[in-house]
Order: C-alpha cells, then structure tokens, then sequence
C-alpha cells in the first residue's frame, strides 16, 4: 500500500446510504470518508437502463459526487463576498486515495458526543421530534429555497441535525439542519444550474416525491412539513431537547 493511502476497514463503517459507506475520518474527528460502495457482477443481472450504464460506463457511479462538487462549488462562489452566509449542504474537503477505492472527504455533523448526528428520518422514528425541532426544519426548508439549492433527493436519510465544526479551531455551532447529500443537477441537460425557477421547480419536485417517513408529511402547497401522528417518547426521556444530548438515539 502507498503512503498517501489510507486504510479502511469495511466493518467500521458507521453509516451507509444507497450508494456510499460512510467512515469517520482517521486523523479528522470533524470529517467522514464516503466510498462508493462495490457492486459485484451478479447485482448487473438485470437489463435496466440504470444497470446496463452501471456496468458499462462505470464512471456513472461518480456522477452524483461529481454533481455535488458542482452543486458546492457554484453556491460556495456565488457568495464569494457574503461573510452572512451559512452553507445548507456539507462542506466537501476532495478526495482521498483509499483501499477501498477514491473516498470523498466531507464535513462531518456531530451530536453532542461527537458522533453523527442523527438523520430527519431518526428522529421521527425516535417519536422525539417535538413541534419546535419541526419549526427548525420547516426554516430550513425555506432557506433551501431562497439559496436556491439544485437538488435531487431531499429524503429524511439526507438532513442532518447538530453541530458543525467549520470555523476556527473547529468551535462547535449550535445545532442546525444540514442537506448532507442528494444536492447537485443529476440532469445531462444542466438547465437548473442557471435557472432560479428551474430550480425551484426542482425542489417542488423532489419534496414531493421524497422517501417518507412515518408521522411527517410534506404540504406541497405551503412548502412545509407537517406532523401527522407522533409515536409515544421512550420511557425516561425527556421530550423537548436543546440540547444535542437527547439525540443519541438508537435507529
Ligand atoms: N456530513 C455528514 N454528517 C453526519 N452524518 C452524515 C453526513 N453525511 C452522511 N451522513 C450519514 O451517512 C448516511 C449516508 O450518507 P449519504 O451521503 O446520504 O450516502 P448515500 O449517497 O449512499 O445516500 C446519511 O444518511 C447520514 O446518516
Ligand atoms: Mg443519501
């Protein structure tokens, strides 16, 4: 193995999505890894368009990080003069040679013991998403709006919330919802990169077809979330969080 690579160890994964394994950094505690997972042979047996791509183009599995770095670099240096500006996706560091292949180095959203913070999708199965934690999200989702993000998935497994280490020294912020993944145009016809509305149509779209969760709904009308039905908090835990104590929840 080279010097300039760094060794992952496949169980010590600490999350995983559709496509990528997520590992904490081995040398950052506020930075992940994510590796785009291997796909063997027999997963390509079906003649889909998505799989036959997959197999014969394999740089298509890059596409959605390379859609990101697009996606980060075009609202990070829109706002080259803005020092107001909070960045409602995770900051991307570049990438990393691996064992496991190219890692892509991100930001890493914290609770308050460090670890990852919790998805939207977590916390409402926890049955501890309270009416001011909805309140939060529903502030997100209008400043998603008015930065006009370029979206392609907003699941409940792509919000995060808690602390961000961005600034000096890594100081800890106080908890807010970040968009760690399912931003950039997947489009071959980049239109939404230059079109506000495209993009805002974009984002109607995307919320509208999102994964659901249980107990939340999504109002398309008034561009919001809404709690539908919330499951009974575990026994001895107290409801309403300020903070990020009580998010260390199991799934
Ligand atoms: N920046 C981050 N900070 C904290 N947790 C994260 C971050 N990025 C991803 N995660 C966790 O890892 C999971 C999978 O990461 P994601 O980038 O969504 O992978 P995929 O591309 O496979 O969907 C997320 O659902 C979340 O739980
Ligand atoms: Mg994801």
């Amino acid at each position: 193995m080279q010097e300039d690579t760094i060794t992952l160890n496949p169980s010590d994964v600490i999350a995983e999505g559709g496509e990528r394994m997520v590992f904490a950094h081995p040398d950052h505690p506020f930075r992940l890894i994510k590796v785009v997972k291997p796909r063997h042979t027999e997963e390509f047996n079906r003649w889909t368009f998505g799989h036959l791509t997959q197999r014969y183009i394999p740089s298509a599995r890059w596409r959605p990080t390379v859609k990101q770095y697009d996606e980060y670099r075009r609202l990070m240096l829109g706002r080259l003069f803005d020092v107001n500006f909070n960045l409602p996706i995770s900051h991307l560091y570049g990438f990393v040679k691996t064992n496991l292949g190219v890692g892509c180095i991100t930001e890493r959203v914290t609770d308050a013991d460090g670890n990852n913070a919790p998805t939207l999708q977590k916390l409402v199965r926890s049955g501890r998403f309270t009416d001011d934690d909805l309140q939060r999200l529903n502030r997100f989702v209008e400043e998603l709006y008015d930065v006009s993000v370029c979206v392609g998935d907003v699941g409940p497994a792509n919000f995060v919330y808690g602390h961000r280490h961005i600034g000096p020294s890594n100081a800890r912020s106080e908890p807010s919802w970040v968009l760690v993944d399912g931003f950039g145009d997947r489009f071959a016809i980049t239109i939404r990169s230059v079109s506000r509305r495209v993009r805002t149509m974009g984002l109607d779209d995307c919320f509208k077809r999102s994964k659901k969760v249980a107990g939340l709904e999504w109002v398309p009308a008034q561009r919001r979330y809404r709690i539908t039905a919330r499951k009974p908090a575990r026994r001895g835990v107290n409801s309403s969080h300020e903070s990020l104590d009580a998010l260390n929840v199991s799934p």
